[in-house]
């Protein structure tokens, strides 16, 4: 993530955007997860983190970052949850190496704008898919291709330039990894942002999504 992102995602605008817009669509969307053992994927500084521990009432969150210095930011502004939070540097395509997370292990993930950030995004989905239980809930909140590709988006900030997804070619990919967001879903601003919440289903809903593919 470039300066000028890094600057715009921990503005004041932005954090009451998260705060009052974002996290209160994504829970009416999918609800909250009391209780929970939750994962956020691309926590940078830990603001979501917060907001997953005291909105969404999640038990605990394991949160991952690639940037050392972004999770050196969340330790601080998380210190007073203790136990509650487990950060990591590493890399949301590999959380068996950040985590040691093994399959089907949470309640609930989080993606507060992240996976666009992936080169590989569909490896991103897969991992995600991997460590939730059956019936756990997948939150997205996604920047799109068609905002990446605007002029002002592509004059400031860096993203991979390859494979960009609008918000169809996501919600298209979610079943081919068991996850089923259905009705819940929602594109803002002629589709340049796409929220939802998808339901982790179970081997043989992945199965069956294969065959609709395939004929
Ligand atoms: C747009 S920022 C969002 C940060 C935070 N979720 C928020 O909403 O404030 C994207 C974050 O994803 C992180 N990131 C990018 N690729 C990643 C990857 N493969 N695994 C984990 N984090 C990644 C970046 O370091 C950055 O902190």
């Amino acid at each position: 993530m470039n300066k000028a992102e890094t600057f715009l995602v921990n503005s004041g605008p932005r954090r009451l955007l998260q705060r009052f817009y974002e996290a209160p669509l994504l829970a009416r969307l999918g609800g909250r997860v009391p209780g929970g053992r939750v994962l956020e994927i691309g926590c940078g500084s830990g603001y979501g983190t917060r907001l997953i521990l005291d909105r969404f009432g999640a038990a605990a969150v394991d949160a991952v970052d690639l940037d050392p210095g972004a999770v050196e930011a969340a330790r601080g502004r998380l210190a007073g949850y203790g136990e509650r939070v487990r950060l990591a540097v590493g890399s949301a395509t590999d959380l068996r190496g950040a985590l040691e997370a093994e399959d089907g292990v949470y309640d609930a993930v989080f993606d507060f704008a992240i996976i666009h950030h992936i080169e590989d995004w569909r490896a991103g989905l897969a991992e995600v898919a991997r460590v939730l239980r059956p019936g756990g809930r997948f939150y997205f909140d996604e920047v799109t291709a068609t905002a990446l590709n605007r002029p002002t988006y592509r004059r400031l900030f860096d993203h991979p330039d390859e494979d960009r997804f609008t918000a169809g070619d996501f919600l298209a990919e979610l079943p081919r990894h068991g996850l089923y967001a259905d009705e819940r879903w929602q594109t803002r601003i002629g589709g340049d942002y796409l929220l939802g919440v998808a339901e982790r289903r179970g081997a043989g809903a992945v199965g069956r999504a294969a065959r609709d593919r395939t004929g």
